[in-house]
Formats: C-alpha cells, structure tokens, sequence
C-alpha cells in the first residue's frame, strides 16, 4: 500500500558525456538521483529513472579523429564502460537510451517542427574561427590564444583564467587551432537561432511562479537573464559535425545542447514502448488521469539549458514542463577541486576495484542536502564516518545478536523494547520527508539516532552474558536479540534507497525482500532466522592509498585528447625528485622574528618590459594596490614573457632596501623558486582570491 496516493514520477539524470569516463563526481548526480528514485519505489509509487549517454558534438568528433575511429565506434565502446560503471554503483535506470537513436532523431523533428511553426527560428550568419589544416570550424575551447583584455597567453577562446574577461574567440590575440596548431582564420557560416526572447513573458512566469525551482536559481535566472532582453540561441553547426542533419537545413546539425535535453524524451518514448504505455502519458498536457511529475537532477553548471532553453523547447511543443528541477553543487575532493595529479580524479572503475561502492552511495548521503552547496570527499573523514556509521552501527546491531536467533527463530511475539521500534516508526515520517526533500543527510542523521538507541538497548541487555547464564535465561536472550534484530531490519528499511545490498541481506538474514517503506511500521515475530553471514566490511587506509595511487598512474597513462581542458597543466608526475633539495641544503634555523623582518606581500604585475641592454632583468612595474606602485628588476628574462605577466599576481619582498642598478632604482624584488632538477626560474602566485597588498605570514 503506498504510504500516501499513488504518484507517477519520472526522473532524470543528465546525460554524461559519451567522451569521457564516469568519475567521483558524475556519481554525486547519479547515486543521489538512484537514491530519491528507488525511495519513490518502496513507497509505492509509479516512479521510473530515465538516462542516456550524451554522444554528439564537437569533443566526441576530434576525439575519434585522435584515436582514428569512427565516432559510433567510439561512443558503443563508451555506452558499454558507463553501464557497467553505474551498475558497479547500484545506479539503476528503468531505461538508459542514447541521444544518437532513431527515437532521439524522430523528436528531435517533432519539437523543431513546432519550433519552426511557431516562428521561432531565425537565421544569421556568424563569424568563427575555422581551421583549414583540419577542416573544421573551432569550437570555443579548441582555440588558445592570448588573453585581448589583460594579455596573458595560453587562454581560451571564450574566457580569459587570468582577468575573467569573457569574448569572442576572434578577438584573441593571436589565436592557435589546439587541433592542428595553425592560425585559424575567420570564416562567416550561416547558423539557425532560437528566439527565445519571444518566450521571455513565459519564461519570466514560469521561472517565478511554477515551484519548479529553489529561490536561489529563480533570482539567478531573474538577475542575469530575465533582466534584458534573451539573445537568440545558437541551435545549428555547420558540417563537419557529429550529430543529427537538419532534415530542412542540409549542410545544418543540431548543436549538441539542442538534441541533448531531448534525449529525456526519447528515453521516455522508447520505455514506453516497452512496457505498452503512450509517452503521453508523461510528457502530455491536460491528460485525463493522474498527470505524471517530471524531476530533473542536475549539476550546477547546467542550470540555464534546463531553465531556459528546454522549458522554452517544451513550451514551444506543447509538452509539460518539468515539476521541479533539482540542482547540485559540485565534488571536491580532500578539499580541493579533484587532480589527476594528487590521484584524487578519480574514476568509477577505479574506486569499484579497491572499495565498496556502497560506502561511497552512504557517504555521499550523509553529505547531501538538497541544496547547491558543493559537497567535499573528504578521505579521512569518509573511512571514519563508513566504519562507525555502517560496521559499527548498523551492522553490529545484528552481528551481535542474528546467531542467538538460529536455532529458535524470532520470538513469538514482538517482546516489550521500551518503546523503540515505535519511536523509530513514528520517525518514518520525517526520514520520508528528509528523502522528498532531498535532504539525504538529515534522513541519514535520523537514522543513525536510531542505531545509537538500539546498540544502547544491545549494550544494556548484555546478550552474550544472558547465552551464558543458561536455559533459565533462555526466554530473556530471545527476547533481546528478536528486538535487536527487529530494530537492525527497521533500520535497513530506511537505508534501503541508499543500501540496497545491506537491504537485501537483511531480508534473507530475517523476513524476506524488503519491498515497501510500510515494513519499517510493523516488527516481525515468530519466523526463522537465517545464519548470519559478514553484511559490511571495515575500509582500510590501505584500500584509499590504492585508489589514489591508481588514479595517480591513471593520469600519468593517459593521452592527452586535444582541445581537452586539462584538470592541471603543471601536474608534476607522482614522485618528485629529491635533487632540488639535496643540491641546496637547507639554511641555518631562524627565529620567527628574524622572519617577521621580511615582510612579503601579494602584488600585482601591471607593467613589464626587457631591458635590452641585461641579459636576465625584466622590468616590472608592480602593484600592492590602490596607487602604491613600484619598479623592480627581476632576473626573469628568457623564462618568461613580458606580456604573459601582466595582470598576474606574484609575492615581493616589499620592504628590501632599494638598489641603485646600472637601469634604474629596483624597489623590492620578486619571489620566485630556482634549483636543480628543472631548468628555469618559477614565479610564486598565490591561491585566487588574494589580493595585492596582503602580507604572506
Ligand atoms: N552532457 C551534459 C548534460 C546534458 S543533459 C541534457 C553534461 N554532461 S557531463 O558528463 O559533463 O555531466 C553530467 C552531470 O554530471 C552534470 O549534471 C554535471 O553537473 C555532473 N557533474 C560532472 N562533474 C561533476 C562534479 N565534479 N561534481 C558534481 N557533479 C558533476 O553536462
Ligand atoms: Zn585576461
């Protein structure tokens, strides 16, 4: 019986890309979202998970370029790696698709057939960078090129790393194909936009008022879009290009983000078709019946293809618009943004060959909260929480007690527990209420409440001094370990959505598969009990260093793919060389007070030229803020590039006698690192976020 009435519940993931593997952080969307689909399920609702791999675009196209295969080669082999990814971590989809299906291509039609009726689509023509050597226009982040606002090199052709500024990739300065190498030249193509201020009124309502977003992301959306006026969106590729053909437009292909989202329904169409049911059903408006709710789960840096330009599509074709959009933050890792270099990128392979997987799915609970916050993996953390909360709670409440139940099974009756498992029962309601919400870690927290009132009783009633006292105390022993089993298998109710494995052993440990969130109501009496077998081992340190180090020598394998952002460039290899050090030995100890005598400050390089006439000297002009400026020879010459410096942060000596040099008065000097090992002299730079000015302590 469902614990309220019966609703039809279709859920989606975003569709991960068909270029790259599963990592730690993909598992954040799709373990959460397996997470509130199969709560869903025990509660009795008509709830199904749709997901597909994302295969078109640009990345996919160059990456099977590089490998010298064809893209649908390339994106079966990927399918394969990602199912058996997700099904390693339990992540169970009622249908995984494939944005370069039949069905997929049919939708695609359909909603740019309305789009086109309803005057929606315009063309344009567009300047882009195209490479001639490899014959194909650039994608934004297939150029490099310096920076036209503050002039450091080796930037994107959308955003300048260094300043922030955002412009188009024909403004770089001199800008270099990442696939050939060449200067790309600008080319004019024509394009087929969207317009979708023409929904901006629509847009503006919906986003306001239809509570299918969290406030935050409706002021997000209002403060940077809804505003002004919503510029035509870009849908069409000239070819070359890996995607669907524009039946009306030939040379045109959908842009990526354009047959991507309706990927959704194509999966939808094709489970229909499989289980007998019309996809209107789902995505119709103003069915007759219950109409069905859509959730999308997505990350944070997809938010405005899911809130504006899909309802807009939606809108457009008449379908039903999402119930709610759930949105995530982002993984770090130990802290820090993951790092192939730290080993700390890690993949779903990797992680499924050296620990559970389950523990994962539990942490990752125990840290979500249904808002957009990131959320940290931290390593330590994540073995402590794992083996106190799973070995040390949940499993021990029946490691210690499941064998005195073997020969008798459970007792006749549910005996007198003080009123735990009702407590527990009554807890039901807000542990529910924590999953609809996707407050997955406040559920979490009320349910290890409960292991502690349980292991209290365990501890208190001593069953393994009753199994000694003998027949006399027989009756007692079966009394406790019935209430401590009853209370193990409540609690496996409740972490079913999150444990599905724990869930099944507890059934065969003790009343048989857990179907429904109503068997955490009721404790069981007078059936058999199974021989306890080991549900949940403790992590070790060892098990984490050999993820890390796995993923460390992952990194250090892999090819580099062109045009790929790298996750970071500087990554030295996994050991580094104990030369540096050695060739210069420390310096004599100091007091913190002979240090306190420096005073090293955070700076600005707002100006930098060669000095003809020295052979190592540049001259910086460099800032501590505000008009406090400075001119410093620094003996960077030849590593460096004078306007690849400007704009940069660096660390000065600011309070160094000045030097009268043959050039000019040099008023501090710029810290940078030298030695043996590696040629070259390496200029300090803080974290971003420093400001100049700012004293180093
Ligand atoms: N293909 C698009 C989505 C198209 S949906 C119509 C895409 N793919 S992705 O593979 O890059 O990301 C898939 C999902 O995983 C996104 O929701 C993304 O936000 C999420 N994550 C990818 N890396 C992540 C982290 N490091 N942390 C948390 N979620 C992350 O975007
Ligand atoms: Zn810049």
């Amino acid at each position: 019986m469902p614990a309220s009435p019966r609703r039809r519940i279709l859920v989606t993931s975003a569709l991960p890309y068909a270029n790259g593997h599963i990592h730690l952080g993909h598992l954040v969307e799709y373990v959460q979202t397996d997470i509130f689909v199969r709560f869903q399920k025990l509660r009795g609702h008509d709830c199904i998970y749709l997901c597909a791999d994302d295969t078109h675009g640009t990345a996919i196209m160059i990456r099977a370029r590089a490998e010298g295969r064809s893209e649908r080669e390339l994106i079966a082999e990927m399918r394969e790696a990602h199912l058996a990814d997700f099904a390693g971590f339990q992540v169970d989809f009622d249908h995984y698709g494939s944005t370069d299906s039949p069905t997929n291509r049919r939708l695609c039609g359909e909603v740019w057939g309305a789009l086109r009726q309803r005057g929606l689509v315009v063309s344009r023509d567009v300047q882009q960078l195209y490479d001639a050597t490899a014959g194909t226009f650039l994608a934004d982040r297939f150029v490099k090129g310096t920076c036209p606002r503050c002039r450091t090199a080796d930037q994107y052709g959308d955003t300048c790393e260094q300043c922030g500024a955002t412009y188009a990739p024909a403004d770089l300065i001199d800008p270099v194909s990442t696939l050939s190498g060449a200067r790309p030249e600008v080319r004019s193509a024509e394009h087929l936009f969207v317009t979708i201020e023409q929904l901006h009124g629509f847009l503006a309502e919906w986003t306001r008022s239809s509570g299918a977003l969290d406030p935050r992301i409706a002021n997000y959306l209002t403060g940077h879009f809804l505003g002004e006026p919503l510029r035509d969106w870009d849908v069409s590729r000239p070819a070359p290009y890996f995607g669907f053909e524009i039946p009306d437009a030939p040379g045109h292909y959908w842009y990526v983000w354009f047959d991507a989202p309706i990927g959704y329904l194509a999966a939808t169409a094709e489970w229909c078709e499989s289980h007998g049911q019309d996809v209107a059903a789902w995505w119709g408006r103003g069915n007759a019946g219950t109409p069905a709710e859509i959730h999308h789960v997505i990350g944070k840096d997809i938010v405005y293809f899911h809130t504006l330009f899909w309802p807009a599509m939606l809108e457009a074709a008449g379908l039903a618009l999402p119930t709610k959009v759930r949105v995530h933050g982002f993984l770090t890792v130990n802290g820090q943004k993951m790092s192939k270099s730290r080993g700390t990128f890690v993949l779903a392979r990797t992680w499924l060959d050296h620990l559970d997987p389950a523990a994962l799915r539990y942490y990752y609970a125990a840290k979500l909260s249904g808002g957009i916050d990131d959320i940290d993996l931290n390593l330590d953390e994540f073995m402590t929480k794992a083996n106190a909360d799973l070995v040390g709670k949940v499993v021990n409440l029946a490691s210690r007690t499941a064998r005195w139940l073997e020969a008798t099974g459970l007792a006749a009756t549910y005996p007198a527990d003080g009123g735990l498992f009702d407590q527990a029962a009554a807890d039901g309601i807000e542990i529910a209420a924590a999953y609809e919400a996707g407050d997955f870690a406040r559920g979490m927290r009320l349910v290890m409440l409960a292991a502690d009132r349980a292991n209290a009783f365990v501890d208190a009633e001593q069953p393994w001094k009753l199994a000694k006292a003998g027949p006399e105390a027989a009756g007692r022993l079966q009394d406790v370990a019935s209430v401590a089993l009853n209370l193990f298998r409540q609690i496996a109710v409740y972490l079913a959505p999150v444990l599905p494995t724990l869930a099944a052993q507890a059934g065969e440990l003790v009343g048989g598969a857990i179907r429904s969130w109503e068997e955490s109501q009721t404790p069981l009496a007078g059936l058999p009990v199974a021989p306890f077998t080991p549900l949940m081992k403790r992590i070790e340190a060892a098990q984490i260093a050999a993820v890390i180090d796995a993923s460390k020598a992952a990194a250090v394998d892999e090819q580099p793919i062109p045009g790929e952002t790298p996750m970071d460039a500087n990554a030295p290899a996994a050991t580094d060389s104990a030369e540096p050090l050695a060739a210069e030995p420390l310096a004599a100890e100091c007091t913190i007070d002979d240090f306190t005598k420096i005073d090293l400050r955070v700076a600005r390089i707002v100006a930098a030229e060669e000095v003809p006439e020295a052979k190592k000297l540049l001259k910086l002009t460099i800032s501590l803020g505000g008009d406090a400026t400075r001119t410093v020879f620094a003996g960077i010459k030849g590593f460096h590039e004078p306007a690849a410096l400007v704009g940069r942060l660096a660390v000065v000596v600011a309070n160094l006698a000045p030097r009268q040099m043959k050039f000019g008065l040099s008023e501090g000097m710029v810290v940078a690192a030298s030695g043996a090992g590696a040629p070259g002299v390496y200029l300090l730079a803080p974290d971003s976020g420093a400001l100049p000015g700012m004293r180093l302590h």
